[in-house]
């Protein structure tokens, strides 16, 4: 049923990301950690998909095989109808840099480089001229609030502002896919709904988005949730088991 005087906007949904079957072990002596068990789940153009579970359920792990940073122990990864598993570093690379924008758990920012310069990375490296990486850049950086900061190394930024750099990093590129972990864990309430309200207007403009978060606050935005329990994922929740975080 529609609004009078509302206009639906039909967003296109189209697999772009996929795991089939897929899960991560690490073998440390005789014993192996099983990170993520196998696992099936797709992402979506034009969709928003928070993923959710305690710590050390696996969401990062499921994030790092959707943004190939990992390869698989088992099963399959399709980018962008790509399957990944046999692609070779270099390759695996420049799928990374073209399609996938991942906003680490840890930030990963370029120590002796500034905010600005930390931003232009990925389009310098992309081939962009130096001219348009800092206009589009510095545009990123205002988006999310830290026009004034732009010549701050990150040690010299509060760790909310990091993770903001982190954000605009990501969204530089205008990548088809974005990956998010915990990107609103150091940050105030405002500066949580600014991001949030960035990346669901990038799901609206036809991009997958997913997320990965302990933070409540952010489920009105999730047009999916993906449940994490101990390696294992499932479309229902796990309550008990969250709110013992
Ligand atoms: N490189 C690694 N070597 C060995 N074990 C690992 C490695 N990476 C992750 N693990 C283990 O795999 C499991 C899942 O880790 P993961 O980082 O995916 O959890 P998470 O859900 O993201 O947790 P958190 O909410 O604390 O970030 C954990 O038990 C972790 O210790
Ligand atoms: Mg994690």
């Amino acid at each position: 049923m529609s609004q009078e005087g509302t206009v639906k906007i039909k967003i296109e949904k189209k697999i772009v990301a996929r795991v089939v079957d897929a899960g991560k072990e690490y073998k440390s002596g005789d014993t192996v950690i099983t990170a993520l068990k196998a696992s099936s789940v797709e992402l979506k153009t034009g969709e928003l998909v928070l993923i959710i579970g305690p710590s050390g359920s696996g969401k990062t792990t499921l994030l790092s095989l959707f943004g190939c940073v990992i390869y698989p122990s088992y099963g399959e990864v399709w980018i962008d109808g790509e399957k990944v598993n046999d692609l070779p570093e270099n390759k695996l690379a420049k799928l990374r840099l073209n399609k996938v924008g991942f906003i680490f758990q840890r930030f990963n920012l370029i120590a002796p480089l500034n905010a600005l310069e930390n931003v232009m990375m990925p389009l310098i490296l992309q081939g962009i001229d130096e001219k348009e990486s800092k206009a589009r850049s510095i545009q990123a950086l205002e988006k999310i609030g830290l026009g004034d900061r732009l010549k701050n190394l990150s040690n010299d930024l509060s760790i909310g502002q990091q993770q903001r750099v982190a954000i605009a990093r990501a969204l530089v590129t205008n990548p088809e896919i974005m990956l998010c972990d915990e990107p609103t864990a150091s940050l105030d309430v405002a500066s949580a709904d600014i991001v949030m309200r960035e990346l669901r207007d990038l799901a609206r403009q036809g991009k997958a988005v997913a997320v990965v978060t302990h933070d409540n606050r952010l489920r009105p935005f999730a047009d999916r949730i993906i449940y994490v329990l101990d390696g294992a994922i499932s479309d229902t929740p796990v309550e008990e088991e969250i709110a013992t975080k």
